[in-house]
């Protein structure tokens, strides 16, 4: 059973970099792949994954299981889809039409998606058919270092999280958090305060 999923990890990492690779990903030393990602890259768009980040695409490698594999996408030229280093994502869904940024040391829980547009245009005849873009749309995401985001969240464009803070699990995040602070619902209300890490 040991060498069988030690001949599945070999895999997995093989697939993992090779799928990166394909895309044009930029990628840190030692990022390991459980499961295969998905990964698009838009032409003219940028996607890094910073060193010893986790992807897990594949239930097996954690508790709760993933409904999906990693996403990670550009959606338009000139994008920045940026992952900092030694983040954990199970089943996550990022997509970046114009910036999505996760900070260092991030915890993303299984199946939580994070975008900085909303896909569609929100009146009605344009909805449907529309191929014009209109800015109220787009609005960058940044997740800040060490942040934690519970299970199954949803974190909507033009949210900021600060630093450190927590995001409970099924939430939906549609305003900025500040720092240190627990955060959980939907949509997100502030819950409680939390201590800064201590240096
Ligand atoms: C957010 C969380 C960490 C807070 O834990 P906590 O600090 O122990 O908070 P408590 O359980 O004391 O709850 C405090 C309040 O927040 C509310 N709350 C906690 N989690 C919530 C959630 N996910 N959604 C909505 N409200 C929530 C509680 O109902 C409670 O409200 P009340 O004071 O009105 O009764 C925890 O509830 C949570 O969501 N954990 C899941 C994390 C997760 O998804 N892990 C898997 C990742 S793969």
């Amino acid at each position: 059973m040991q060498i069988l999923q030690k001949v599945l990890s070999a895999r997995d990492q093989v697939m993992g970099l090779a799928i990166c690779r394909a895309a044009g990903v930029s990628l840190g030393t030692r990022v390991r792949f459980h499961g295969s990602p998905i990964v698009t890259r838009v032409e003219h768009s940028t996607i890094s994954v910073g060193a010893r980040s986790v992807l897990i695409s594949d239930s097996r490698y954690t508790a709760l299981g993933v409904r999906s594999p990693t996403i990670l996408r550009t959606l338009m030229r000139g994008a920045h889809l940026r992952i900092g280093e030694d983040v954990g994502l199970s089943g996550a869904v990022v997509c970046a039409a114009l910036a999505v940024v996760i900070g260092n040391g991030c915890l993303i829980g299984a199946d939580v998606m994070i975008f900085d547009n909303d896909f569609h245009p929100v009146d009605h005849p344009a909805r449907r058919y529309s191929t014009q873009d209109d800015a109220s749309q787009f609005a960058p995401v940044v997740i800040e270092s060490n942040v934690f985001i519970g299970a199954r969240s949803i974190i909507c464009k033009g949210v900021t999280i600060g630093q450190n803070s927590v995001i409970g699990a099924g939430s939906v995040v549609t305003r900025s958090v500040p720092e240190n602070s627990v955060y959980a619902g939907s949509p997100a209300k502030f819950i409680r305060k939390l201590g800064p890490i201590p240096a």
